[in-house]
């Protein structure tokens, strides 16, 4: 690392968040064909719910050795994501004239390491996380056993939630990957490290804890 650039993402966080990604998508994928009657004959043989299955497996283990490995991180990330100031709120205001309009960078409030709309991706994946699990577990260990209207309720909840994360998986795949604005958020997330520069326009207030040795990535 020069020192013109600053850590952004560690080697094991970069490495977890491909697997746990991979992991969606093989579950948005294989959910898409139940999901969608006209692709049901793709589920035949039942192994588009094999995989299902094993990518909720994955999907769930990801997240726990992570909290093994750094629980510190975890916390950090999850007191981050639940704390909301009033510069969220300036964030949010600001936001669709920034990303869509303009791209004044004075307009919008100084950010922590994530963004007010990075909070509300990992907030979504956290708590429709734990929905998909609870309600994919009934739907998984208790088809015969629970009651059909129980079932039917699982199934509703698991597609609303379906629904939302798919959706903001794709603004999470736009901002971070193809938004002229965000030019270093892909290199981030596979080689770990921005521009100082990009650092400080971007996560103004990070960058401002890091520069002085009190935060680290
Ligand atoms: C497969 C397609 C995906 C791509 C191309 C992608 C890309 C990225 C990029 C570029 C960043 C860095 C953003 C920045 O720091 O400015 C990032 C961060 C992150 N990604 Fe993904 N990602 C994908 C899937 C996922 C999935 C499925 C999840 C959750 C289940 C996820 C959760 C996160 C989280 C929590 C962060 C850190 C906070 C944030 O930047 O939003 N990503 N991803
Ligand atoms: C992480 C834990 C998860 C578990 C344990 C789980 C489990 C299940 C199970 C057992 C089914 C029923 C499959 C069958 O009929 O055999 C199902 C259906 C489905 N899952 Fe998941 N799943 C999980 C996560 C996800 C995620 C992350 C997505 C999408 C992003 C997803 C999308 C779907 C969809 C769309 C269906 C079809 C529901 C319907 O019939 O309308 N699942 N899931």
């Amino acid at each position: 690392m020069t020192h013109h650039e600053v850590e952004k993402y560690r080697k094991p966080v970069r490495v977890l968040h491909w697997i746990h990604s991979g992991a969606f998508v093989l579950l948005f994928l294989t959910g898409l064909v139940l999901f969608i009657p006209q692709l049901g004959f793709l589920a035949e043989d039942s192994w588009t719910r094999l995989i299902h299955r094993i990518g909720a497996a994955i999907f769930v283990i990801i997240p726990i050795i992570y909290l093994i490995i750094n629980p510190k991180s975890v916390c950090r990330g999850l007191k981050e994501a639940f704390t909301w100031s009033s510069e969220d709120m300036g964030w949010l205001k600001a936001a669709p004239r920034y990303y869509f309009v303009i791209g004044d960078e004075r307009d919008m409030p100084p950010q922590e390491a994530m963004n007010t709309g990075q909070k509300m991706w990992w907030f979504m994946v956290l708590v429709f996380g734990v929905i998909f699990v609870i309600t994919g577990a009934v739907m998984w260990f208790a088809k015969t056993s629970a009651p059909p209207a129980v079932l039917q309720w699982m199934v509703f909840i698991h597609d609303v939630c379906f629904i939302a994360t798919g959706c903001m998986f794709f603004v999470h795949i736009y901002t971070g990957v193809f938004h002229p604005l965000m030019t270093e958020a892909w290199n981030s997330i596979t080689g770990g490290k921005v521009s100082v520069e990009y650092a400080r326009k971007h996560h103004g207030k990070w960058y401002a804890e890091v520069s002085k040795g009190k935060k680290e990535a």
